[in-house]
């Protein structure tokens, strides 16, 4: 039964190299499917954002302490599809698995996939640029950022986003990645529809209650919002707690990157759904001389219909080439429509500037 599962799993068209391991860290230390991802079952409601597409079948080791299935229903129930579960003290499992590990395959071992767009066009983007300073601007989880500290030439991030457990989060991937040390900055701020960035005031209740976080170890993915993540970040749910924080008043972009990030040039700009209006033609002044801005956000255009998000929160067709294309010193390299996994149509374009 299980040689057959394994066999079937090994053989899937996609998914073959998709293995969650939910054992815990000293486990999976001492023996690994390779390859794999160790994602401890206790950490796994809030490491979602690592995990692979929807539409990706992938293998789940499941803890012994567990009962059989807990765990993979619960990636069930939320979407996931995991058709190849196997169970950490089935020994004919471990058997049969070495035949399979791929000790080569290069690291790093990732379940999920950054920006479709930001793959294909990254290799072409380092080749022409000399410095590697990235801004990531509604970063959301951090997987394009962690994804790009990953790569070789080392890349330096600013990561920006208005929401508290995005930034938790980011901060929480890029670690468990092993990447944080290049992660320079990684904000909680806000663009506003009329341009300015929002900061949080640092006096603000809510900024003293993450520091005061309870860490609690052991809580099952499915209770309380907060936890202990080995060692690393306690993490509440920054969502809610915004609420009850204070924005400061909104100042300019130059003073805001000047000011706050500390650099105000560079030579990659990522906003991927991601669109506040005010903030497209203040982007090109932030690029250095020969950096490139990639956008890939949701389009409306007049064939698919979709929900969310809302289309007075969709680019226009033409909107962005309209944009730029009337600016001096920007050139538009790449302007595409394309579908994401789910049939909703992005515009996803790379900008370059050209001249001072
Ligand atoms: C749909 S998510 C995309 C995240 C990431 N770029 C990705 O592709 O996975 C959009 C992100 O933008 C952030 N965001 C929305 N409005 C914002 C604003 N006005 N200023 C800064 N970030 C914002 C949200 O909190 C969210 O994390």
């Amino acid at each position: 039964m299980t040689t057959q599962l394994l066999s079937r799993w090994k053989r899937s068209a996609i998914g073959s190299q998709l293995c969650l391991d939910l054992r815990s860290p000293q486990a999976y230390q001492i023996r690994h499917v390779a390859p794999s991802t160790n994602i401890p079952w206790q950490q796994l409601s809030l490491r979602c954002a690592e995990l692979p597409p929807k539409n990706v079948p992938f293998a789940v080791i499941e803890p012994s302490d567990q009962k059989p299935d807990t765990c993979s229903q619960w990636l069930i129930e939320r979407g996931w599809q995991c058709p190849y579960v196997f169970r950490e003290d089935d020994d004919t499992f471990w058997t049969a698995v070495e035949q399979y590990s791929q000790p080569t395959t290069p690291k790093p071992w990732l379940l999920f996939r950054p920006c479709p767009f930001l793959m294909q066009h990254i290799n072409w983007i380092e080749k022409q640029t000399q410095q590697h300073r990235c801004l990531d601007i509604g970063c959301g989880s951090g997987r394009d950022v962690a994804w790009l500290l990953s790569r070789q030439p080392l890349w330096n991030v600013y990561a920006l986003d208005s929401l508290k457990g995005a930034v938790e989060r980011t901060h929480q991937l890029t670690k468990n990645m092993g990447v944080h040390d290049r992660l320079v900055e990684c904000l909680q701020a806000k663009i506003t529809s009329e341009g300015k960035w929002k900061t949080f005031d640092e006096d603000s209740p809510a900024v003293t209650a993450k520091n005061n976080t309870t860490a609690t170890a052991g809580t099952s993915p499915t209770s309380g919002t907060t936890t202990t993540i080995n060692n690393t970040i306690a993490i509440t749910n920054g969502d809610i707690d915004d609420k009850s924080r204070r924005f400061s008043p909104g100042v300019s972009t130059d003073t805001f990157f000047q000011d706050k990030l500390g650099c105000s040039q560079f030579d990659l700009i990522l906003t991927i759904r991601f669109l506040v209006r005010s903030l497209l033609p203040q982007l090109p002044q932030l690029l250095a001389v020969g950096g490139y801005l990639v956008i890939s956000h949701f389009v409306e255009d007049g064939v698919h219909e979709y929900e969310q998000p809302r289309k007075d929160h969709r680019l226009q067709l033409g909107e962005l080439a309209a944009l730029y294309g009337s600016m001096a010193n920007i050139e538009i390299v790449v302007d595409v429509i394309e579908q994401i996994e789910d049939g909703r149509p992005v515009n996803s374009v790379v900008i370059k500037r050209t001249g001072p």
